[in-house]
């Protein structure tokens, strides 16, 4: 109650709805995205002086370092950073392409960094202050369909747990969030059956929990997390016959 919490990817999805919960809850809320014309919908929806929409493409360093200052001049400085914006196409290896690719790494990793390039010192400054980076269970092993998407999101796994340790000691709390499938506006494309599938509301109270507590990956539904942490204890020679037939193949 009472936080600055900037979220990035906050016009759509899990980020629109934690927006709205964090508002609920007594938070000021800087929603991040491209997509203006959304966030000032959700602005005139929850008609609150706690939402603050940014425009934000965080592909952009030199935009993200423009924003963040002017967020900070304005608003001071930033309690907790959800950084969340992402997207998410299939490559299939029979129609993999380069660009997919490029783009998925550019805003679920590139923009990551950027946002933590700028949020980063001045929390580590101050001794305090929070942040989330959003992953996926789709970085626990390389899923068929998803190179693209998979590589990213456990790069964003990765560059959290290198960071943690680092950060601990300076008093700044860094978590990573790892949900199952949610329907959101990203999912609406997949045409195969989503396991565990889970409503936006479900997901993001679940965020809102997962971030009071001690845990670094803040991960669920739990069934769906055990079974591919069992995938990705699981050996190779395992592992692959056992993902083939999955896929039918
Ligand atoms: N839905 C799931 O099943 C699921 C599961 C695990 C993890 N996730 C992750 O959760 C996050 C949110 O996904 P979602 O399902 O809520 O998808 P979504 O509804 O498509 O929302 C994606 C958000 O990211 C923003 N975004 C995309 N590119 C951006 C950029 N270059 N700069 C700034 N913002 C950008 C979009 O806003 P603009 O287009 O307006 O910029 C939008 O607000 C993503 O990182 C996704 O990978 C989702």
């Amino acid at each position: 109650m009472g936080r600055k919490v900037l979220i990035t990817g906050a016009s759509s999805g899990i980020g629109a709805e934690l927006s709205r919960l964090f508002v609920e809850w007594g938070d000021t809320v800087i929603a991040c995205a491209r997509s203006f014309d959304k966030l000032d919908a959700t602005a005139e929806r929850l008609d609150s002086e706690r939402f603050v929409p940014f425009s934000l493409d965080v592909t952009d360093i030199t935009a993200v370092e423009k924003t963040v200052a002017e967020i900070e001049d304005l608003h001071g400085p930033i309690d907790l950073a959800l950084l969340n914006a992402g997207t998410y196409s299939p490559t299939p290896a029979e129609s993999f392409g380069a660009s997919a690719v490029h783009t998925m790494m550019d805003v679920n990793v590139v923009g990551i960094s950027n946002m933590l390039s700028v949020l980063m010192p001045e929390m580590m400054e101050r001794g305090r202050g929070q942040l989330a980076l959003m992953s996926s269970v789709a970085a626990y092993r390389g899923l068929p369909m998803a190179a693209g998407y998979s590589a990213s999101k456990a790069a964003v796994i990765a560059m959290g747990e290198s960071l943690k340790a680092e950060l601990d000691g300076h008093g700044v709390k860094l978590q990573v969030i790892c949900p199952g499938f949610v329907k959101t506006p990203l999912t609406e494309q997949n045409t195969f059956p989503m396991p565990y599938l889970m409503d936006v509301d479900d997901a993001a109270r679940r965020i809102m929990k997962g971030l009071e507590s001690s845990r670094f990956q803040i991960a669920f539904p739990r069934r769906f997390v055990f079974q591919l942490k069992l995938l990705q204890m699981m050996p190779d020679a395992l592992y692959f016959p056992l993902i083939k037939k999955a896929i039918g193949l």
